[in-house]
């Protein structure tokens, strides 16, 4: 490593902290309904109203983050450099980076990256699957659910008895639908619900992990990555290994 004053590096555009900025404030108010929807009994939230409320302020809340991370994801593809899936995934020379990353580390001398350092890539892309199954099992579960867009038109078309209109089914309530399909739109939908309730669990712990290691990096090895996801600025005194990529 060549010893340098310090040097501020523009690493996050605007776009990508807006991403994360808005990705962190939706999942804590989803994570925080699901939470209650989950404890709903619990806390005396028993009235059909009350259920279906909590449910769609969810949901109101999911578009705003499935919006959100599909611009996210086309951003990975025409955006800044380091804001590229070829920055995030963990790609070629990746066992190699790690290797040296974590045998660097072990030794006292603390690899600094612009972008993300190799266990970091593997973190992020996991959380980014973890943020895909929970928007795509999502939507599914509001379209089967409650009707909601964009599936929900297809569910109660489907569901409709033959005398009604679709637009006059609600949820939690069978009137004007057909028995037999409704029947197999609820095995249709429990693997989904069962998809995004462990998907939800698993991420919440996995925030846990980010939070834990943006805090242990920031301390060890400096750079101020948690003041870039504000600034989009990293400063280090070292060359960053991913300099010349
Ligand atoms: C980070 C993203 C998300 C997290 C952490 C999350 C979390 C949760 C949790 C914890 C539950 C309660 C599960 C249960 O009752 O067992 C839930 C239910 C639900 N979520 Fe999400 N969710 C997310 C995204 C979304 C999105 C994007 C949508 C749709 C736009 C959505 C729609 C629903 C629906 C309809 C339910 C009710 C399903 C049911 O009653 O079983 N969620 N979510």
């Amino acid at each position: 490593m060549t010893a340098t004053a310090f040097k501020e590096y523009k690493v996050w555009g605007l776009p990508s902290r807006i991403f994360h900025w808005v990705n962190f404030l939706s999942v804590i108010c989803l994570v925080f309904f699901g939470i209650l929807m989950m404890y709903k009994k619990e806390l005396g939230i028993v009235s059909i109203e009350a259920k279906l409320a909590l449910k769609e302020v969810h949901v109101i809340i999911g578009y705003v983050f499935a919006t959100n991370l599909l611009l996210r994801i086309i951003w990975g593809f025409v955006g800044d450099k380091y804001a590229r899936w070829r920055y995030i995934l963990p790609g070629a020379g990746f066992i190699k980076n790690t290797r040296n990353y974590i045998r660097a580390n072990s030794t006292g001398e603390q690899q600094q990256y612009l972008g993300h350092t190799p266990t970091g890539r593997l973190a992020i892309t996991f959380i980014f699957i973890l943020l895909i199954v929970l928007m795509s099992s999502g939507l599914i579960r509001a379209g089967t659910d409650i009707y909601y867009p964009p599936f929900g038109g297809y569910v109660t078309e489907y569901i409709a008895a033959p005398d009604t209109n679709p637009e006059d089914i609600i949820p939690y309530n069978t009137a004007g639908t057909d028995a037999d399909k409704t029947k197999q739109l609820k095995s249709f939908k429990k693997p989904f619900g069962v998809v995004h309730s462990y998907a939800a669990y698993t991420l919440m712990f996995m925030i846990f992990l980010h939070v834990f290691f943006v805090i242990r990096a920031e301390v060890k090895q400096g750079g101020g990555l948690i003041t870039a996801m504000f600034t989009g600025k990293k400063i280090f005194r070292h060359k960053p290994v991913d300099l010349d990529e």
